[in-house]
């Protein structure tokens, strides 16, 4: 039987509440599939650790993660550490460490979920945006001199490379290959920066000939937005760079009718190190403690991982599972209106998994 490491890095805030949930209901559907073992272990890494080492994480904190096959991670978010620290420190320390170049955000409206959109029915909302995960907006390449003083100046570069943009539009031309749709469309604003985005629209171009059965397009990122909104149903798979893609995926989520169900992962295709898998809702202090966080975000990024690892029958059980939940009301956690709790939400989702017959993969 196959077994797979699991590191579990709960994190901040409600992260530790949503990740033991998840760890609740990836044991109960192991028992139930009987197919594989998960072993986990648990990783105190954050704010409070922060607080005791003066560090998120210790410095060879990615050697201990080497060798799982996968990371399940809550949330880094402080209300008295600099958002900068929790972040870098943690968070993109191990999505850079890892080179976890490909971030997937698969946004559905689930059944049960009030969404937003008069006009918009389930099934014209069904996205993957790829998101660039390790340049870009986001490569930390910059400065700030003369500070506090009129001559103050400051410099975010957006680097791209044409290893880092070849190899996330790959994967996004792939991944769009594998939906039944075959369609991607590739964001970009080469119109107004002419130099990083026309080599991205360039490469675009050059690796859609690699892939003549999928249907592509380009569509600038202020457009994009318009389009989520008014023609939901003419998207499909969604590539994007580091920032553009971190801006529509929160609409995306909003347009699904929840940012506390909306799972993400951060993906190393080439399978090097372990990839990590995390509810893109943050540390939520407003409600931690309270038992009242919807662990939905995680139980799909869950399914995310399961499938990552190769667990297709599972990971489809454990999403009929996370549909039979939203589909009902009395099971809505405050996000979604409700009143239900986290332990309710999980063992809901225990007993569905142990009732009924898994789909047939
Ligand atoms: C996300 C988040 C992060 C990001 C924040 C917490 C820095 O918004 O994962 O989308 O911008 O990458
Ligand atoms: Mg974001």
């Amino acid at each position: 039987m196959k077994n797979y490491r699991i590191a579990t890095i709960p994190g901040d805030g409600i992260g530790k509440e949503v990740i033991p949930a998840a760890r609740t209901v990836l044991e109960s559907i192991a028992a139930q599939q009987n197919a594989f073992s998960l072993e986990f272990e648990d990783f105190d890494w954050g704010g409070d650790y922060h607080r005791k080492h003066g560090v998120m994480m210790p410095e060879n904190g990615l050697d201990a993660l080497r060798q799982k096959d996968a990371i399940l991670f809550g949330s880094a978010g402080d209300p008295d550490i600099p958002d900068h620290i929790t972040l870098w420190g943690l968070r993109l320390k191990i999505c850079q460490g890892f080179d976890q170049y490909a971030n997937i955000r698969p946004t559905r409206i689930l059944p049960g979920i009030d969404a937003p959109l008069k006009r918009c029915r389930p099934q014209d909302l069904d996205w993957v945006i790829v998101r660039e995960n390790s340049e870009g907006e986001y490569s930390g390449v910059g400065g700030r001199v003369h500070q506090g003083h009129p001559i103050e100046a400051a410099t975010d570069v957006s680097v791209m490379t044409r290893v880092g943009v070849e190899r996330i539009l790959r994967f996004a031309f792939k991944l769009a290959q594998s939906r039944p749709r075959r369609q991607l469309t590739v964001i970009t604003k080469s119109n107004a920066q002419r130099h990083a985005m026309v080599m991205w629209d360039e490469i675009a171009t050059e690796i859609a000939r690699e892939f003549p059965d999928v249907t592509w397009d380009k569509e600038l990122v202020d457009a994009a937005t318009a389009r989520m909104v008014n023609r939901p149903a003419s998207l499909d798979t969604i590539a994007a760079t580091n920032l553009h893609a971190d801006i529509l995926s929160d609409l995306a989520a909003a347009l699904a009718g929840s940012l506390g169900i909306a799972p993400t992962g951060n993906i190393d295709p080439e399978r090097r190190y372990p990839s990590m898998f995390e509810p893109i809702h943050g540390s939520a202090f407003d409600i931690m403690g309270k038992g009242l966080a919807n662990p939905v975000g995680s139980f799909w990024s869950a399914v995310l991982m399961l499938e990552h690892l190769g667990e297709p029958a599972a990971a489809a059980h454990l999403m009929q599972a996370i549909e039979h939940v939203t589909a009902n009301p009395a099971l809505h956690t405050g996000d979604l209106g409700g009143t239900a709790k986290t332990a309710e939400v999980t063992r809901a989702v225990c007993e569905f998994l142990a009732s009924a017959q898994p789909p047939v993969a």
